[in-house]
């Protein structure tokens, strides 16, 4: 039975304050709450009703007098006879078994070590409570345990030996409620606030780690610089504690004072990480950091409202990340990511709304669309109320909701009332589903350019019909010289059909539409191959002039793939000279060279009207590349010389550049030599970033055995390392090669499946490899079912977000449909299937 949005109450009491003590033993945690309750004048009155679940009911407790409660599946209720009309305190006693949690969701362990993850339900796992976002209270923590080191959240108050006491002086819901206990060292620095308050900040790990938490804490210290001097957000507390754990979930969580993170964002040096990693790390880093304001402070009044802190704070980080780093690579790689992940979802059977109405299960909806496309609406109303009407807007937003649990209503009036803007119609970005489609056609006449942008929105599950919706597309104009005549102007299409003039223009301009990527939309355009060149030669912008570059790719591909056409010459020579280009930025390049993906193509032909052909794709594909170390023959050794990086490894973007286009052309002279320079290169290599491209190019070249060999002697037993090692291997299969690559892999001791990194380096890599995982034999069809189903009755959230590899079903063949409709019937029809993963299976059958 889902949950509604319309269906909204608030709680029938206030929770001021809780005193939480935890008597930690593996197989028997003791937990006592206290709960200072009273009557909710606004709420609805009647029964009390508290969360639970799994917890074994001790003794209960009202002001001191024993009650007779008996839980039932998802809780307790206290019925309103039994309760006094004024603040009372009801006090329970649970146990819990945090060893055999392997959810990961409560209160579970990691490598000999007590932690917690509780967003979004997990804190009624963990004892009985009002788990929902608008209940926030007070937090008094003690915990006992023989561990030695003991956190939670907010600041430490008092500990000896086997305990330890914490107070968070903030009021906040339980699903930002952590406790970590274990034998974990920190690596420590300071801060001093924008006025001057000192913060010990701490990176806590497992001993032999502390050596790799610098690039963490030093994303930390200038993530937190950053709100300063671009939000005016301060932190509040006198410690901020970061703790890596292995077995998680998800990337991290932003739980008041105590960031859990993910080992994998954590932990880096430059033998062991990668520059993809480093990004990764920093930008996550800064994510949780800044929840602090977005997510914390101000909070979500009920699930629904998900978008309100993970899509401003993704917005957020991508911003810092641009400022740390380079606007037009970040902008890129996020299109890229949107694209990808985004779009995918927002064209099949998952499709929903940036604020859903409705879910079975909220774990199912930390996705692409609430995180990426909850930033791109953002993006969209920056653009449409400039600068200074964001910064107003952002200044009200704090002010006046600080403390608050908020909604989207709440959220669009303070733009509404800063900048004194309608945002009715743009609300329908929040509340309607799908990407889209813009229609571009141009008219030259009388000295006048007109453009007419048209809108299509495409029906989604539950969703036929929609409303127009405001979308800034920015646009400027060149001139034939390749000048530009018109610099970026923001156009507003609010009408179904809508024109745009340009006058006074000497001659007919080349347009360059969606400057930025303005709004989450598909462009449809007739344009030629010469004017994408123009721009990809010309435009200022750098993501169209990249664009440019991509469609004209995609256009190659897609004659390729559907009509067996040849590679266009003039594809190659554009490409060629933007590789070769020294004025651009390394890492542009190595965008511009990166070829679209299978499954991107996959998605492209389908739109087109094509039944996309899994190995037509890849082998189009492979002859691209092809035709393109062909073409950069003579220029490849050069090319990579010049980008050596001197002197010591630094994972800033300067240096990743010059590695990330010089493992292009790696890739590309793989495709002449058969791989013996990445042999060369693999043996030189003295960073991960170097070691892991050349084992992938090693890998797609049919060679690399004893690199493989090489690489396992010298890591076995590091898992964060030994993740890239089976992950390397599944993604570069050959496709008929796939299924016994990982049947091979999986059948390892330490192939350990209930850790969801060692799970995801396999089995999601199985279903990224597009042509391996779509071959016609259905066999990696059968092997993802047959893990999600053995991975389900453990851990449920991590089946379940495997599943939406086969989301995009609806794309292929009749055979290819009828495959995976089989693998989905069989899940649906599992014993004791979980609530997360018969969501999603159902939702992609009924799509
Ligand atoms: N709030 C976290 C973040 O985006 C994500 C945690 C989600 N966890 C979950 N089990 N649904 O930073
Ligand atoms: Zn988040």
């Amino acid at each position: 039975t889902p949950v509604k949005l319309v269906d909204y109450q608030p709680f029938s009491h206030v929770l001021n304050r809780v005193e939480l003590t935890f008597r930690l033993a593996p197989q028997a945690t003791r937990v006592l709450a206290r709960l200072h309750l009273a009557p909710n004048p606004a709420g609805p009155g009647g029964d009390l009703r508290l969360d639970g679940e799994g917890l074994r009911l001790i003794a209960l407790a009202l002001d001191g007098v024993a009650l007779e409660a008996t839980p039932d599946a998802t809780g307790l209720t206290i019925a309103a006879q039994a309760l006094p009309d004024a603040p009372f305190v009801l006090e329970s006693e649970v146990e819990i078994a945090p060893e055999g949690n392997t959810a990961l969701e409560g209160l579970y362990m990691s490598g000999g070590m007590y932690c917690t993850q509780c967003e979004a339900e997990g804190f009624r796992k963990i004892t009985f409570y009002p788990d929902r976002p608008d209940v926030m209270a007070r937090f008094d923590v003690r915990i006992e345990s023989e561990m030695p080191v003991l956190l939670s959240n907010g600041n430490p108050v008092a500990a000896g030996p086997g305990w330890a006491e914490w107070h968070d002086p903030w009021p906040k819901p339980a699903y930002l409620f952590a406790l970590v206990a274990g034998d974990l060292v920190a690596h420590s620095a300071s801060f001093t606030t924008a006025s001057g308050r000192e913060v010990a900040l701490n990176i806590w790990v497992r001993q032999g780690d502390e050596g790799r938490c610098a690039y963490a804490m030093d994303s930390l210290i200038r993530s937190m610089r950053w709100d300063e001097q671009v939000y005016g957000r301060e932190y509040d507390l006198d410690v901020f504690n970061i703790v890596a754990v292995d077995d998680f979930n998800m990337g991290a969580m932003e739980n008041k004072g105590l960031n859990i993170f993910n080992s994998k964002l954590v932990l880096a040096t430059p033998e062991t990480a990668t520059d993809t990693d480093y990004e990764r790390i920093e930008a996550v880093i800064a994510h949780e950091y800044f929840h602090n304001w977005t997510g914390n402070r101000i909070t979500c009044r009920d699930w629904f409202q998900l978008c309100l802190k993970e899509g401003l704070t993704v917005f957020r980080d991508q911003q810092f990340s641009g400022d740390m780093r380079s606007h037009a690579v970040k902008r890129i790689e996020d299109v890229l990511a949107l694209r990808a992940r985004q779009f995918r979802e927002d064209g099949g059977p998952l499709a929903h709304a940036v604020r859903p109405d409705a879910y079975v299960e909220i774990n199912n909806f930390y996705t692409a669309t609430i995180y990426e496309k909850g930033a791109e609406v953002i993006g969209m109303l920056k653009a449409l109320v400039g600068e200074a009407g964001y910064k107003a807007a952002l200044d009200l937003y704090f002010d006046r909701h600080d403390g608050q649990a908020a909604t989207i209503e709440d959220w669009l009036r303070v733009f509404e009332d800063a900048t004194g803007r309608d945002l009715t119609q743009f609300k329908r970005w929040y509340t309607e589903a799908g990407t889209p489609r813009v229609k571009v056609t141009e008219d030259w006449a009388e000295g006048v350019f007109t453009l007419t942008l048209q809108q299509e929105l495409p029906p989604t599950p539950g969703q036929p019909d929609k409303g127009a919706k405001v979308i800034p597309v920015a646009v400027g104009l060149l001139n034939p010289n390749g000048d530009e005549v018109v610099p970026t102007t923001v156009l507003e299409l609010v009408e179904p059909v809508q024109s745009f003039r340009f006058e006074g223009l000497a001659a007919r301009p080349v347009a360059s539409i969606l400057r930025g990527f303005s709004a989450p939309v598909v462009l449809e355009r007739n344009v030629s191959a010469q004017e994408r060149a123009f721009l990809l030669a010309h435009d200022t912008d750098p993501f169209n002039k990249w664009e440019a570059g991509r469609a004209l790719a995609k256009d190659v591909l897609a004659r390729m793939i559907v009509e067996g056409a040849e590679v266009s010459r003039d594809w190659l020579a554009a490409l060629a000279r933007v590789a070769l280009d020294e004025s651009l930025d390394p890492a542009f390049r190595a965008l511009a060279l990166r070829l679209p993906g299978e499954d991107d193509m996959a998605a492209t032909l389908h739109d087109a009207g094509h039944v996309p052909d899994p190995a037509r794709i890849h082998a189009a594909r492979r002859a691209m590349a092809g035709a393109l170390a062909q073409e950069l023959a003579g220029a490849l050794p050069g090319l990579m010389a010049g980008l050596a990086v001197q002197g010591p490894f630094a994972p800033d973007a300067a240096q990743a550049g010059k590695r990330a286009l010089r493992n292009a052309g790696l890739a590309l002279l793989s495709r002449l030599d058969g791989g013996a320079a990445a042999e060369a290169a693999y043996a030189q290599a003295d960073n991960m970033t170097d070691s892991l491209a050349a084992l992938a190019v090693l890998l797609e070249a049919g060679r690399g055995a004893a690199e493989l060999a090489g690489f396992e002697a010298r890591w076995a037993g590091e898992r964060l390392v030994m993740d890239k090692w089976f992950m390397v291997q599944v993604l570069h299969a050959a496709p008929q090669d796939l299924a016994s690559v990982v049947e091979r892999l999986t059948t390892r001791a330490d192939f350990d499946w209930k850790n969801p990194n060692r799970f995801r380096a396999v089995i999601g890599a199985l279903a990224a490899n597009h042509a391996g995982f779509h071959h016609a034999s259905g066999a990696g069809y059968r092997l993802l079912a047959d893990w999600l189903l053995r991975l389900d009755p453990k851990n449920p959230q991590t089946a379940a977000r495997m599943s939406t590899a086969f989301e995009t079903w609806p794309r292929y063949d009749a055979d290819r449909q009828a495959l995976i409709r089989a693998e989905l019937e069989r899940i649906m029809a599992a014993p004791g299937l979980s609530r997360d993963l018969g969501e999603m299976a159902g939702r992609m059958l009924a799509g």
